[in-house]
C-alpha cells in the first residue's frame, strides 16, 4: 500500500496536524513513459500552507481541496520504470512529496517552475542536500542575493528567518561575499546558533522591538533586506533602509499560518528614499542552478558553510514536521525521511 498525506479539513487559524490525514491507497502503476518512485526524503516547506486556505493569492498555485494530497519537493528511488531514460535504482527529484510512492511522469511537473523531474547524481554527497543547500533552498538564497539584491561586499544586509533553510544559506552566502550581515530569528537558541555557529550578528525578533534591535546592530541603517517574513519585519526594514536600499521579497511566512498581518503602513518611504523592492520565485531562475550548486558545494566541502537539518522519520511524522516548522520549532532545513 501507499500512504499519502491529504488535507482532511481546512485549518481554522493555525494548522493542526489533525487538519491533515494519512490515506492508504494501492501503490500507483506507472504508464508508458512514467516511472514509479519510492520516496526517500520529503522537503517540508512553509509555502504548502498557503495552498491549504480556501483561496490563494493571484498568480500563485491553486488551493488544495479537502481530500487532495499535499505536494512538495521530494527525492526517491526508481522502483519500476517504463521510461528508457530512467533505470531501476536511479535517484530522482520531483514534486510529488508527502507520500511514500509517486508516479513521476515525463511532462514537467513543477512547483512554480521549480522541481521538474530530474535524475540526481549526488557525487557522494548526502542526497537530502539536493532538497536543501544544493536544491530549492540554495537556489532561492542565491537568486535573492545575487540577482535580486545584487549584493556587494560594501552592503549591510538583514536576513529574516535567518535560522531557517533559506535564511541560513542567504546569511552565510552574504557573509562569504564580504557583506555585513544581521540575522533575525524567533528564539534565544536560534540567535545563539546564528552568532556562535554561523558567525553572524543576530537578534530575536520578539523582544525588544524590531526597530530597536536593528538600530543596535546597524546604527547607521542597512543597504539591503532579504525578506522571508513580511508584515512587521518588512515595515521595520523600510524604516531602517538607507537611501537607494534594496529589498528582495522571498516570502512572507508571518502571513501563511492563519493570520494576515497588515501590509506596511510606511510604503511611502520607498518613494522618499528611492528604494527598490522586487519579489521573485526561484523557479524563474533555474538557469542559475548549476552555478549555485558549484558555489555552495564548494563552500560546504571547504567547511565554510554550516548546514543544519531537522529530520522527522516516517510518513506518519510529515504532518508534525510541517506544523513544527511553521511554529518555529525546527532549525535549518526541515525534512522527513522515509525508510
Ligand atoms: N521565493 C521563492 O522561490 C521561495 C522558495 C523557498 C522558500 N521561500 C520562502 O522563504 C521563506 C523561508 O522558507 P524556508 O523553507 O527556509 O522556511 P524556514 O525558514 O526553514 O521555516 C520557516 C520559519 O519561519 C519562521 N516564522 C514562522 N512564523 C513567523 C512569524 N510570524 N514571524 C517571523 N518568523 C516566523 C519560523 O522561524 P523562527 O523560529 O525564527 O520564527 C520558522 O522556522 C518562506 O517565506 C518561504 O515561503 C521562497
Amino acid at each position: 500500500m501507499n500512504r499519502r498525506l491529504c488535507l482532511a479539513r481546512r485549518p481554522a487559524g493555525k494548522l493542526s496536524a489533525t487538519d491533515l490525514a494519512l490515506i492508504d491507497e494501492p501503490v500507483p502503476v506507472p504508464g508508458p513513459g512514467e516511472v514509479l518512485v519510492r520516496n526517500t526524503w520529503l522537503s517540508i516547506d512553509p509555502s504548502i500552507r498557503i495552498r491549504l486556505a480556501a483561496t490563494t493569492p493571484d498568480g500563485y498555485l491553486p488551493p488544495l481541496r479537502p481530500g487532495d494530497a499535499l505536494t512538495g519537493l521530494a527525492l526517491g528511488i526508481v522502483a519500476e520504470t517504463r521510461n528508457p531514460d530512467y533505470a531501476l535504482g536511479d535517484l530522482v527529484s520531483h514534486t510529488l512529496g508527502y507520500r511514500e510512492y509517486a508516479v513521476v511522469g515525463t511532462c514537467a511537473q513543477t512547483i512554480g517552475g521549480y522541481g521538474a523531474p530530474a535524475r540526481i547524481d549526488t557525487g557522494g554527497l548526502p542526497p537530502q542536500w539536493f532538497l536543501g543547500p544544493l536544491g530549492s533552498a540554495g537556489l532561492t538564497a542565491y537568486v535573492g542575493l545575487v540577482e535580486i539584491l545584487e549584493l556587494t561586499a560594501a552592503d549591510t544586509v538583514w536576513v529574516s528567518s535567518a535560522a531557517g533553510a533559506v535564511g541560513a544559506l542567504a546569511a552565510q552566502l552574504a557573509a562569504l561575499r564580504g557583506a555585513t550581515v544581521l540575522g533575525s530569528a524567533g528564539s534565544p537558541e536560534k540567535v545563539a546558533y546564528l552568532r556562535d555557529e554561523l558567525g553572524i550578528a543576530a537578534f530575536d525578533y520578539h523582544a525588544p522591538a524590531l526597530a530597536e534591535s536593528l538600530a543596535d546592530l546597524a546604527p547607521t541603517g542597512i543597504d539591503a533586506y532579504f525578506d522571508n517574513v513580511g508584515g512587521d519585519h518588512l515595515t521595520a526594514a523600510l524604516d531602517a533602509l538607507r537611501p537607494a536600499g534594496r529589498i528582495a521579497l522571498c516570502g512572507a511566512v508571518s502571513g501563511y499560518d492563519g493570520s494576515t498581518p497588515p501590509g506596511p503602513p510606511n510604503l511611502f518611504t520607498m518613494v522618499a528614499k528611492g528604494l527598490r523592492m522586487r519579489g521573485f520565485r526561484a523557479g524563474s531562475f533555474t538557469r542559475l542552478q548549476e552555478r549555485m550548486r558549484d558555489e555552495i558545494a564548494d563552500h560546504l566541502a571547504a567547511g565554510r558553510l554550516v548546514h543544519r537539518e531537522s529530520v522527522f522519520d516516517g510518513i506518519e511524522q510529515a504532518a508534525t514536521a510541517l506544523t513544527a516548522m511553521l511554529a518555529g520549532a525546527t532549525t535549518g532545513k526541515t525534512l522527513c525521511r522515509l525508510a
